[in-house]
């Protein structure tokens, strides 16, 4: 599958390493444009090419962004339609300023400014490290580290899980855009080492 990524840093390289290594097309981004990305793309391999926001965005079926949450007026919102956005970034006000959520929750704001895009919260609130390094395709998913996901598209989620799976997680459905709160920072599940088994007891109604 192709795969854009927005955001070349913690998340969005360990991302495209993993996705690389599960044979997929990876192109990746940044805000300083894709020269200043040459190093990682030669380490990733030929299945990954650097690109700009909008290549990314064009280029991928899927497109990953994993940038700081108050850059989300640079998302291209146009060349996004109709596709699956995974929203790994998180909302933290002191690094990204006090902004008016209007009482929605991290995802459902960064869908509201982008119309007709699938929206699928994943990613978030695992540590980097622990995504490069604790993902075991030799384990059976109740026993692989939950990855914990939300959306609103049964369809998209079902696409963006399948991805988990091929990277060695397990995915863990907290079900709506709306439920994601309990994926946002500072809710119980948040960077927690859980495995799938242990994260469904922990999901309500599950
Ligand atoms: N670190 C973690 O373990 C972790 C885990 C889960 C979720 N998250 C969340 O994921 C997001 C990324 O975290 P990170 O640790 O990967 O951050 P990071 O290492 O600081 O990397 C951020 C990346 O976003 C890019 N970026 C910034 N503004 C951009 C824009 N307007 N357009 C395109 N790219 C832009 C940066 O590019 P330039 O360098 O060119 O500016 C950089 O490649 C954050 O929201 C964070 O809260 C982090």
């Amino acid at each position: 599958m192709n795969i854009g990524i927005i955001g070349a840093g913690n998340i969005g390289a360990t991302l495209a390493e993993l996705l690389t290594r599960a044979g997929h097309a990876i192109a990746i981004s940044n805000s300083r444009g894709p020269e200043s990305l040459q190093e990682l793309v030669t380490q990733l391999g030929p299945n990954a090419h650097a690109a700009t926001v909008t290549e990314a965005a064009t280029f991928g079926e899927i497109v990953i962004e994993a940038i700081p949450f108050g850059r989300y007026a640079d998302l291209p919102a146009e060349t996004l339609k109709s596709k699956i956005l995974v929203n790994a970034g998180n909302y933290y006000p002191d690094r990204d300023g006090v902004i008016d959520l209007q009482g929605l929750t991290h995802s459902e704001f960064i869908a509201s400014h982008l119309p007709a895009v699938k929206v699928i919260k994943a990613f978030n609130t695992i540590y980097w490290v622990h995504l490069r390094e604790q993902g075991d395709l030799t384990k059976p998913l109740e026993e692989r580290r939950a990855i914990f996901i939300a959306g609103d598209d049964a369809e998209a989620k079902q696409t963006v899980s399948k991805l988990i799976e091929a990277i060695g997680f397990a995915p863990v459905d907290t079900g709506s855009l709306h439920n994601s709160r309990i994926q946002e920072p500072g809710a119980d599940i948040y960077n927690k080492t859980l495995t799938a088994r242990e994260a469904n007891s922990l999901i309500p109604n599950s």
